[in-house]
């Protein structure tokens, strides 16, 4: 078991290991007595591991609910963010009780919003079940909804105040899934230690995932501690992200966060290089790491296609880009770009 600990406007640990989800009511109990628990997972997360957490904190004696709604980013919605706060007041939640949000970056999204809404704060905590959100949703306190303009475009920073990640939980992810969390693995590798790189670049992670994952959380909480909002330093870990979010939309989330930053990330350094913005060519090494974790890596847009959403994303957005580009693995920086400017480095494909 390895605890990592957060410092930013909440002070929690992110705890992670095998088989720990039985010391949730023990730890629920250190931080906010005994709670009335409500559970927020998704429909695929309940039928494979809701009887788990269940048993738990009955077993713990923690009175609990549990609000299920169906799989998938359409979820990330409106309507399912207030059918939740619906239910939370239905059932008499107080700011003394916790949600726990038990899934991946959807859910995890979703409740750390809800959480925020209801009552102007209620409890939070993290549980995450797929590596994705192990590695980067779960931890730094971004939440969100997505609108119909765009991904994430209703949310707030707040903190949760314990996030337990027990790995055995992602024994049930398909191939793809789990794939889709190495992108951000990747990413981090890219973004910040080389040595992470070299031990996940051949794939085969799964019995050092532990270790893999607590050096993610180590890398996103040394950015998150110095801009937790988002003003400067934590844009790195937008790396592949520009074009990632254009790929995402364009599929109309067909294709999953994961492999559209795959994606993306060998774009961003194709670009940075072909443009002279890197004096080393990255992508290849990139492109092969992402190859040996089963994530595709071709984008099936045009440049012209991704232009499009890049501009119409950032009239909402803003002027400029903060465009991300490794000068090595394990470094990376960021370039202002008028959009313009942006788009003819894109070039035509
Ligand atoms: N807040 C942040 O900082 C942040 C960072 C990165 C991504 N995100 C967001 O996270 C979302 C993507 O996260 P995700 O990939 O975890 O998506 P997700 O929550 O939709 O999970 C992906 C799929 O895996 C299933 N699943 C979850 N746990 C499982 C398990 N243990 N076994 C089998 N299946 C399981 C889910 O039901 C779902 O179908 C996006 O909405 C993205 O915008 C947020």
């Amino acid at each position: 078991m390895i605890t990592v600990n957060v410092n930013a406007s909440k002070n929690y640990d992110v705890i992670i290991g095998e088989n720990i989800l039985s010391i949730l009511p023990e730890k629920l109990e250190n931080l906010f007595g005994r709670t009335k628990v409500m559970i927020v997972t998704d429909s695929t997360v309940h039928s494979l591991h809701y009887e788990k957490i269940k048993n738990i904190l009955d077993g713990a004696g923690f009175e609990n609910d549990v609000f299920v709604f169906p799989a998938g980013e359409k979820s990330k919605s409106k309507e399912v963010l207030f059918d939740l706060l619906e239910t939370l007041a239905e059932k008499h939640y107080t700011k003394a009780d916790v949600l726990v949000a038990f899934g991946g970056g959807v859910t995890g999204d979703l409740t750390g919003l809800a959480a925020a809404l209801f009552l102007r704060g209620i409890h939070i905590v993290q549980v995450p079940t797929t590596l994705l959100s192990a590695v980067d949703s779960s931890v730094g306190g971004k939440t969100a909804v997505n609108l119909k303009a765009g991904k994430n475009l209703a949310g707030v920073f707040n903190q949760p105040e314990l996030v337990l990640c027990d790995v055995t939980l992602l024994e049930t992810l398909t191939e793809e899934i789990f794939a889709d969390g190495m992108a951000e693995v990747i990413k981090y590798g890219v973004l910040a230690d080389s040595d992470l790189f070299a031990k996940v670049e051949n794939g085969n992670v799964k019995n050092n995932i532990t270790e893999i994952i607590s050096r993610c959380v180590e890398i996103k909480r040394d950015v998150v501690s110095q801009d937790e909002f988002d003003k400067g330093l934590r844009q790195l870990l937008n790396f592949g992200h520009t074009l990632g979010h254009a790929i995402e939309a364009e599929s109309n989330f067909e294709i999953h966060h994961g492999t559209a930053v795959a994606m993306g990330m060998v774009m961003a350094s194709e670009i940075a290089y072909r443009n002279n913005l890197t004096k080393e060519n990255t992508s290849e090494r990139i492109e092969k790491a992402c190859r040996a974790n089963n994530l595709e890596t071709v984008c099936p847009y045009n440049t012209k296609m991704l232009a499009e959403y890049v501009v119409s994303d950032k009239k909402i957005s803003g002027k400029t880009i903060s465009f991300i580009i490794p000068e090595k693995i394990g470094k990376c920086t960021g370039v202002k770009l008028g959009v313009e400017e942006f788009v003819e480095m894109l070039g035509e494909n």
